[in-house]
């Protein structure tokens, strides 16, 4: 079901960086409204829920580890295309490899702390939304 919408996190880095404030400047620019939104930080185990999907990958423990690490901004987004624009919008999940412009390229520094997250289909977009909001807090 395409949805127009997208969740996104920006991550503890980035937060702990100052850029929260420039970041969300981007995505509205970009054309996204903001949906939902709340700042929080995971417990490991949240964490590794979360990306239970990797759980089998090399940088799954640090990747938990990072994410549990200070506090985030997550946030249910809505444009028309949302998922392929705003995985546009951030770029390549290596900064290294992000285009010029893009929020990881302004803001990541490296594959593991990667400044945002962006959901990567319309299913795991609902998903995503609905582990961190509940339905009183979507609209
Ligand atoms: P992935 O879903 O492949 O990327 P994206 O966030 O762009 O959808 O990976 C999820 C997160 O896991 C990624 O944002 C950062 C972390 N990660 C690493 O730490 N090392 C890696 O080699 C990869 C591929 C991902």
């Amino acid at each position: 079901m395409v949805t127009n919408r997208t969740f996104t996190m920006i991550k503890p880095d980035a937060v702990a960086n100052g850029h929260i404030g420039a970041i969300l400047d981007d995505i509205i620019k970009g054309g996204f409204k903001i949906v939902a939104m709340k700042y929080i930080q995971l417990s490991p185990e949240k964490a590794g829920e979360f990306y239970a999907v990797h759980k089998e990958r090399g940088f799954y423990g640090e990747l938990v580890s990072f994410m549990s690490s200070g506090p985030i901004v997550a946030a249910i987004l809505e444009k028309d295309n949302a998922i392929e624009d705003f995985r546009k919008l951030i770029g390549a999940t290596n900064p290294a490899d992000a285009a010029e412009g893009t929020i990881r390229n302004k803001y990541a520094k490296s594959i593991d702390a990667n400044a945002v997250h962006g959901s990567d289909s319309d299913e795991n977009a609902q998903i995503e939304g609905s582990f961190y909001f509940t339905a009183f807090e979507r609209f």
